[in-house]
């Protein structure tokens, strides 16, 4: 029978065939894939990994720190911290149109695993060696989404698939292309990742910068960061983790609307709640969240995050409504 043992060994063993003596880096975002694609790996090839995570400034609150500790704490992998902040800003500076934000940070990223990779080369001491491989926890449903699986989709550019630059330098190791969510985080069990990461909810590897809806700058990305923590500690609080698949906070940033805030008027931005239930995020249904628990969301947010005047609720089902907003 086909269990998660069977993938784990399976996978081992493939890792092994594909990469042989030559070093490998893997890209981690904090979230589950990236981690249990990661742990694959390091259980294949041991130190000849080292995993690279990326700071590019559309973070979420809290989400570096974690992978420092967790991640590295469950695996005891090679860890790369890069902050990547200004590079990444700098290349979304006067973009909206969601696929080219998606091309740029998809493009962005691989040109800073390139300067890890030579710099893991450089510290290794083994000049004249190469990183040949780059690990991505790619999914099942990111493959059929951008494109490239059987199905006719086209629907968006996922960072790791459809959003790689064409002058791509490293053979890409992808271990978890065949499967869909609930079996990556079996595999994580299996793997021994601590229930807190394998449980995450998902974050999509562009981050915040594509739940800006326009053009992606570092006083946004506060604002939106700060409405994204509050909305996310009160569902924690609430006991809905498990209940809801994912919950992004939208932030419309070209849209302005009049508040009363205080003793004044206001002229301020809407964010946009998007809570959705589903199996494989394939398809999605929105999540009927307690009325007070969205009350309680929708006072702190519009109290503590003095930019924004107005929280809104999507009841969109997917389709038609894809979870994220670009
Ligand atoms: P959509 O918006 O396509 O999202 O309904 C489906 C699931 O995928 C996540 N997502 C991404 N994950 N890179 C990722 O790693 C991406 O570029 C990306 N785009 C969307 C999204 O959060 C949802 O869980």
């Amino acid at each position: 029978t086909w269990t998660m043992v069977n993938i784990v060994d399976e996978q081992v063993e493939r890792i092994r065939a594909q990469v042989g003596s030559k070093r490998v880096i893997c890209g981690l975002s904090g979230g589950v894939d990236s981690a249990v694609a990661g742990a694959l790996v390091q259980r294949a090839v041991g130190d000849r990994l080292t995993c690279v995570f990326v700071d590019h400034g559309l973070l979420r609150k809290g989400e570096a720190e974690q992978v420092e500790k967790d991640f590295v704490a469950a695996t005891g992998a090679a860890l790369k911290v890069v902050d990547a902040q200004e590079r990444f800003l700098a290349a979304l500076a006067g973009v909206s149109e969601p696929e080219e934000k998606r091309k740029i940070i998809g493009r962005e990223f691989i040109r800073v695993f390139e300067q890890a990779a030579r710099e893991v080369v450089a510290e290794s001491g083994a000049a004249g060696e190469e990183v040949e491989f780059l690990v991505q926890g790619t999914l099942y449903p990111d493959v059929v989404e951008s494109g490239g699986g059987t199905g006719t989709a086209n629907i968006k550019s996922h960072h790791n698939v459809g959003g790689l630059p064409d002058d791509l330098q490293f053979t890409l190791v992808e271990p978890l292309r065949e499967l869909f969510k609930d079996e990556v985080r079996r595999v994580g069990e299996e793997l021994g990742l601590p229930p807190e990461m394998v449980w995450r909810q998902p974050f999509p590897g562009p981050g915040l910068g594509i739940r800006i809806i326009g053009e992606v700058t570092r006083e946004r990305l506060d604002v939106l960061r700060e409405a994204d923590a509050i909305a996310r500690q009160e569902l924690s609080r609430a006991g809905l983790d498990r209940d809801i698949w994912q919950c992004p906070v939208v932030l419309l940033a070209d849209v302005r609307s009049v508040g009363v805030q205080g003793d004044g008027r206001t002229y301020g931005h809407p964010v946009v709640l998007r809570p959705v239930s589903s199996e494989d995020a394939m398809t999605a249904d929105w999540s009927r969240l307690p009325y007070d628990v969205l009350a309680t969301i929708s006072n702190r947010i519009t109290n503590e995050v003095r930019e924004i005047n107005r929280v809104t609720l999507d009841v969109t089902s997917k389709p038609p409504g894809t979870i994220e907003w670009e």
